[in-house]
């Protein structure tokens, strides 16, 4: 599929979505976003793919939503339109999803980056929610997520301020999974993606919307739905085969079923 603001290719058994407006930092412009939403419907109904990366470009994954498309935008059509609604796409993913950060992840490519289940940084990669400069808030999760990540204080400073943090800084703060070099930066993400598109899939999916839900509802109620979740995989061929080739001490053939 050829798209105009992103490019997605296929690599093994992982879908590679790279942001692709280099001269304005990837900002996420309405036409990005929509390519973005359908790229990823794409990937999570190819059964071949298990695990979808989202890659930026080397000075910034993305330094927000497109401020100069939003410019011109008033209060009625903001609320009363569908602005931001699709913004969502990648948390109504099933698959595994990677963020590969380098540079900036500001604004909307922060919660970006946070809408994703593991976020991989470069050493120079800059976490911010500028929002509060140009006279808005974080308009995609950034106040719900990043105060999930990092909790109240670190956050509230963050979104009051327009304060940028630094890679360091963010994975002490429990914001990124892993800080990298530069270079070594897309063979990490690769590496995780593909690691993971070969586990058994039901139970990647299973164990995904576990930890998921721990965001969403009380401790016993989360439990609960995971322990449903462990008993339902024992439902699956993979789950007998997981098992059978431990206890024979050899490698699991796992066939997503
Ligand atoms: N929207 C539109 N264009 C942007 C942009 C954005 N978010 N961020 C950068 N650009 C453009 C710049 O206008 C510039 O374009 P021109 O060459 O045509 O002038 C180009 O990208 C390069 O940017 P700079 O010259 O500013 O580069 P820099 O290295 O001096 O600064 C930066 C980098 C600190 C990231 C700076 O570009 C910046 O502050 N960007 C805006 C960050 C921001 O406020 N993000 C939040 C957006 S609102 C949002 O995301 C709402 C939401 O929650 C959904």
């Amino acid at each position: 599929m050829n798209y105009k603001n992103i490019k997605a290719e296929k690599k093994d058994m992982v879908g590679v979505i790279t942001l692709n407006r280099p001269d304005v930092l990837n900002a996420l412009s309405s036409a990005l976003i929509g390519e973005l939403g359908e790229a990823l419907t794409n990937f999570e109904s190819d059964q071949e793919i298990g695990v979808i990366v989202i890659l930026g470009g080397e000075k910034a994954f993305a330094a927000g939503a497109d401020i100069k498309e939003m410019l011109e935008k008033d209060y009625f059509e903001a609320s009363t339109g569908d602005f931001l609604g699709n913004w969502g796409a990648i948390t109504k993913c099933k698959k595994p999803t990677i963020a590969a950060v380098s540079g900036y992840a500001l604004g909307g490519g922060c919660e970006l980056a946070m809408q994703c289940d593991i976020i991989i940084a470069t050493e120079d990669a800059k976490f911010g929610q500028p929002e509060i400069n140009i006279g808005v808030i974080p308009g995609a999760g950034g106040t719900q997520r990043l105060t999930r990540a990092i909790g109240k204080y670190k956050s509230m400073e963050m979104i009051l301020t327009g304060r940028m943090m630094n890679a360091h800084d963010a994975e002490t703060a429990g914001l990124v999974t892993r800080v990298v070099k530069k270079s070594a930066l897309i063979d990490e993400a690769m590496d995780v993606a593909n690691k993971i598109s070969k586990m058994p899939r039901a139970a990647v999916i299973a164990a995904k919307s576990s930890v998921n839900r721990s965001f969403e509802t009380t401790l016993a109620e989360g439990i609960l739905f995971e322990k449903t979740s462990f008993y339902s995989l024992f439902a699956t061929e993979d789950q007998t085969e997981g098992m059978r080739a431990f206890a024979e001490k050899r490698e699991p053939k796992f066939r997503n079923r």
